[in-house]
């Protein structure tokens, strides 16, 4: 990777992640989405991110689609998709940019129907269980990998 330009990283939120802050804080903690993605920006300034956030699973697959042959890498937290969606396990196969898997809570201590994630072997890796700081250890993974 070039020294002198910043990195491009994609970072994807799927359902329900707008309601961060408000939605089951005993799991998914207080801070807000904005607040999230701007201590992410503030952290790595090194890095030119773009943030997407989006309901609709053709969304995100369009997303993917739009950046995974230009970004350096794409950061996915697909929310509940992560458990159902073939076409994003595809979309992430057809892109060149690696993709980290992440999420807030540890899946695997959860409801077993979230023990199944169809996008994990996809992706280059998975970092869950760390709250917010699952984004950040996923962007330093990137930087790595790059
Ligand atoms: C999540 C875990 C998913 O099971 C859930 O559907 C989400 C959030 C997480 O970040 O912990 O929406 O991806």
């Amino acid at each position: 990777m070039n020294a002198e330009k910043k990195k491009k990283i994609l970072v994807v939120n799927g359902p329900n992640l707008n309601l961060l802050g408000l939605r089951e804080p005993g799991i998914y903690g207080s801070a807000t989405l904005d607040e999230g993605m701007k201590a992410l920006e503030a952290r790595f300034p090194q890095v030119e991110f773009t943030f997407f956030q989006s309901n609709i699973e053709g969304e995100l697959v369009d997303v993917i689609q739009q950046y995974g042959f230009t970004a350096d890498g794409i950061v996915l937290n697909a929310g509940a998709y992560t458990h159902t969606s073939v076409a994003l396990h595809d979309a992430i196969k057809a892109v060149r940019t690696p993709v980290v898997e992440v999420h807030l809570s540890n899946i695997y201590q959860r409801e077993t129907f979230r023990h199944t994630s169809l996008i994990t072997s996809a992706c280059v890796g998975i970092i869950g269980g760390f709250g917010m700081d699952s984004y950040r250890l996923a962007v330093e993974a990137l930087l790595i990998k790059n």
